[in-house]
């Protein structure tokens, strides 16, 4: 057993069996002042007040020393494992280009492709590997990866085996995501690499637990989508990439098919609202995107208003979001999408936990599960670590 006491604030408490929050609730979470907490191996044992700790000697114990304690980021939605850098369109991005237009010309997502193809199995991991480390540094011990930089068969599984070794390596928990449909592959045409796309998906199934496509103007449209998850119906679960770009019937095709999220939106009017409504599909909105590529930020105070609840992820990738900083989401979530401290933290916890199909074990303080915990220096609460969002307040990821 392990304890740490003397916590100044233990954060995000749930009880037991609450996996999202939604609307008004998303606004609440459990905290206690001056706590203690024990945890047995990985999981949560039990929390309480300062006044009921009972300490034993023959186990270890850590003084918090009036820090904070709060679950650790989850992060529902990356590309992290990716060959090499873009920032040789960093330039043409701040010269006006748009994403669309570096993309039409050879660039974006198809330059990473072909990078990609060039770089070893074993060069791949270690190019990745201290990226997913930092984001550990930076308090976050769950994420999903996507695949989607191959875009041939060979090279999505070598992306898909590089994202399965990594889980195998790091002690966060890593979910996988078979993006295929990205971008059309090189030497196809859209047709060939939707069918592609299809026929991969068998193989695909044996590494990764979901299924996405960028349903978005200029990448695959809703018929696509539509072929594709029918296919990977009861192989793998989708999480969508929707409405980045354009209003794109990506929400409405995602819900169609049960995902587990529809994610992006930065692009949404009332009709995707009403068709997220009662349903398992978690709104997930990257703030990290709308802040690298200035698109419109994601209309998350109209989805909670609406009832519903919204994760936030970070995107990590390297041609939308070259950040996997959960703090800097979460810290976005409050100052351009007007959330407030807690419904961004429930955003940046258990509401993408739930996006990655893992908040039965992470996402919150609740007995039982995972004691994967931020320790704050003294004197952080969850308001401060979004309004002051660069001084660094993390002591220790316990993980
Ligand atoms: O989520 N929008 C599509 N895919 C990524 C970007 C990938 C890239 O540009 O390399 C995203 O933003
Ligand atoms: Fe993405």
């Amino acid at each position: 057993m392990s304890l740490i006491y003397n916590i100044g604030l233990l954060a995000g408490i749930q009880p037991e069996g609450v996996l999202r929050v939604e609307g008004e609730a998303q606004g609440r979470t459990g905290l206690l002042e001056n706590a203690w907490l024990r945890y047995e191996d990985d999981r949560i044992v039990d929390f309480g007040p300062m006044s009921s700790v009972i300490l034993s000697g023959s186990e270890e114990a850590l003084d918090a020393e009036g820090g904070m304690v709060m679950p650790g980021f989850c992060d529902s939605h990356t590309h992290v494992v990716y060959a090499g850098s873009r920032d040789g369109e960093f330039l043409d991005k701040i010269n006006g280009l748009s994403y669309e237009e570096i993309a039409a010309r050879g660039g974006g997502i198809l330059n990473s492709a072909d990078l990609l193809h060039r770089t070893s199995e074993e060069e791949l991991y270690s190019q990745s590997l201290p990226r997913v480390q930092e984001m550990m540094e930076k308090g976050t011990v769950a994420l999903e990866i996507k695949s989607g930089y191959g875009l041939n068969p060979a090279d999505e599984i070598k992306m898909l085996r590089v994202i399965r070794h990594i889980g195998e390596t790091v002690p966060a928990t890593v979910k996988s995501t078979f993006l295929g449909a990205h971008a059309v592959g090189r030497g196809y045409t859209h047709e060939e690499y939707v069918q592609a796309v299809i026929d991969m998906i068998p193989q695909a199934a044996e590494y990764a637990d979901f299924v996405d496509v960028f349903c978005d103007e200029g990448f695959f449209t809703v018929e696509d989508t539509d072929r594709i998850l029918t296919a990977a119906e009861h192989l793998l679960t989708p999480k969508i990439h929707a409405n980045e770009l354009a209003v794109s019937g990506g929400v409405q095709v995602g819900v169609k098919h049960k995902a587990l999220s529809v994610d992006h939106l930065e692009r949404t009017t009332e009709a995707e609202i009403s068709a997220l409504k009662d349903t398992r599909t978690m709104p997930t909105m990257l703030p990290g995107s709308s802040f690298f590529l200035g698109l419109p930020y994601g209309r998350a105070r109209e989805f909670l208003k609406a009832g519903l609840g919204v994760a936030l992820a970070s995107d990590y990738n390297p041609g939308s979001s070259p950040s996997g900083d959960m703090r800097f989401v979460m810290a976005q979530g409050c100052i351009k999408m007007r959330l407030t401290p807690v419904e961004a933290f429930n955003a940046v916890t258990l509401n993408s936990a739930y996006a990655m199909g893992v908040s039965t074990e992470y996402g919150s303080i609740t007995r039982g599960k995972k004691a994967a915990l931020i320790l704050t220096r003294p004197g952080w609460d969850l308001t401060k670590i979004a309004y002051q969002y660069q001084t660094p307040f993390i002591r220790k990821v316990i993980l």
